[in-house]
């Protein structure tokens, strides 16, 4: 029986994306068998996977980690329950291991006895006797020669202790929990949109079933569970973990109208420039009091009683508590100059929302084209990590339009990502020229810039393209990119203002 893998495992094992398996089996090189892969066959295609060769992976969730403002270098071990139950676990498999070897190693000894005893037999058995005999060595001696256990087996046993896989109903979306992390947390950080409220044990509205494998309660939570709801599977997914594999059966948003509006009083955590001409805000939410929100979407930013203006949520949902945004420093912005001047770290700031459709199109099969005009990279910024997080787009690629270089304000962080992950393309495109009249917006964009995504896509059809700047811009890239033959469906524009 050969050992079977989900995907997302055997992506972690030989360190690459499931993009890229996904890439494999469709070519034909990686045999699957209901979305598992053999781990004869992963080692078939990947030979030098080993134990200690886990850059690709790290590299990319590195890159990962430090875009999404988490704690890489303090990645947390599990819960120590946690922990204590998966070791045990595994101990206990290991120990049925080794009493089955004992068992077929005994199986074989008394057949070896038995074929012995033929040797008073007839020429003829005494022949087909000794030539079983020599295989039964000669295969002992070739699973001894093996070396023992393959260092796939150890890393994924290795991969179990550190996390556990968790399988959603009825969407069939999966996840790993890591750390110390909760099943809500886990998913999260994997770019699923999860029905929640409060984090923290009191709402209730992240009541999840429970339909194979262990969970373990790891906070503690004020929200009373029925016993009927208890006797049904049912746990809340912020006070839990995965202790083994599980099944969990969950509600999920599945558009911007299952998401509710909230109000949230968040604190500065920082600001800090980005370039001459951009400021970025980095807003903390309490712990229990968190935004949801999809990628892509905006929200209010109130400052004091009079100060206020709408911002696209420039992070991901997958770190719900740390809210940035890109804060265009113009003469004349009041918004702009409130922050620059006067908000203070700590300071409250009220944030309402979230509203706009400008979200990713999940069951889309198709790459990613993300095209940003000036500071429409921050919506697009959220969205790509969003799409990283959920690791199915094939292929993401941003062009990023400026009148500047120094206008792309955040170059650092997109070639960061282009070096780190093998999906990723990033082409930033300097205008020179005016972009705020009409005639210069169409001499610089259908005259030249917007060619280039045509020369490098001349199958536009084949992509869904996401949009994002202000609404002059967006016209103008919108007619073009339908006349090149984008369908109107796969085209999605975001306005930023
Ligand atoms: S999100 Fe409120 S109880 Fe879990």
């Amino acid at each position: 029986m050969p050992q079977l893998l989900n995907l997302s495992r055997a992506a972690r094992l030989v360190g690459v994306t499931r993009v890229t398996l996904q890439k494999k089996i469709k070519a034909g090189l990686l045999p699957s068998f209901d979305g598992m892969v053999a781990a004869e066959d992963l080692l078939h295609v990947y030979p030098d996977a080993q134990l200690e060769d886990n850059t690709a992976y790290e590299r990319v969730a590195q890159i990962k980690d430090r875009a999404f403002g988490k704690r890489v270098f303090e990645r947390t071990l599990p819960d120590k329950e946690v922990l204590a139950a998966r070791v045990t676990g595994l101990a206990k498999e290991l120990s049925q291991a080794q009493s089955a070897l004992k068992q077929y190693r005994a199986v074989v000894d008394g057949l070896e006895a038995r074929l012995k005893a033929w040797d008073r037999a007839g020429e003829e058995l005494q022949a087909a006797a000794a030539s079983l005999r020599m295989w039964v060595h000669q295969e002992l001696a070739a699973g001894e020669s093996r070396g023992g256990i393959p260092n796939l087996t150890i890393q994924d046993s290795f991969l179990r202790i550190m996390a556990a896989h968790v399988k959603l109903q009825p969407s069939g979306h999966e996840f790993f929990v890591e750390g110390a992390d909760t099943l809500l947390e886990g998913a999260l950080r994997a770019g699923l949109a999860l029905n929640y409220g409060c984090s923290s044990g009191n709402c209730g509205q992240c009541k999840a079933k429970v339909i194979s494998g262990e969970v373990l309660k790891v906070r503690p939570h004020d929200y009373v569970l029925s016993e009927s709801e208890k006797a049904a599977g049912q746990v809340l997914m912020c006070s839990n973990t995965a202790v083994t594999d599980v099944v969990i059966e969950a509600g999920e948003a599945e558009s911007t109208a299952d998401i509710p509006f909230q109000h949230v009083t968040a604190h500065v955590k920082s600001i800090e420039p980005l370039g001459d001409a951009m400021l970025l805000l980095h807003l903390q939410t309490p712990r229990n009091n968190r935004l949801r929100f999809l990628a892509g979407q905006n929200v209010v930013l109130q400052l004091g009683h009079s100060i206020s203006a709408e911002f696209p949520v420039a992070s991901c949902p997958c770190d719900d508590r740390n809210l940035q945004f890109h804060i265009h420093n113009t003469p004349g912005n009041l918004f702009a100059d409130y922050v620059a001047t006067r908000l203070q770290k700590g300071e409250a700031v009220a944030v309402e929302g979230p509203t706009g459709g400008f979200v990713l199109d999940e069951d889309s099969p198709r790459p990613l084209i993300f095209i940003a005009f000036g500071a429409g990279f921050a919506p697009v910024k959220s969205l790509m990590e969003h799409a990283m997080a959920l690791d199915t787009a094939e292929s993401v690629q941003l062009y990023w339009i400026a009148p500047r270089e120094d206008d792309l304000y955040f170059s650092n962080w997109t070639r960061a990502w282009a070096d780190a992950l093998d999906n990723f393309i990033y082409t930033p495109l300097v205008a020179g020229g005016d972009l705020e009249t009409a005639a210069g917006r169409q001499q610089a964009l259908v005259g030249g810039l917007l060619q280039r995504i045509v020369e490098d896509h001349p199958k536009l059809g084949d992509y869904d393209v996401y949009v994002a700047g202000s609404e002059p811009l967006l016209d103008v890239a919108k007619k073009w990119l339908l006349a090149q033959g984008l369908p109107e469906a796969q085209l999605i524009a975001g306005v930023v203002r």
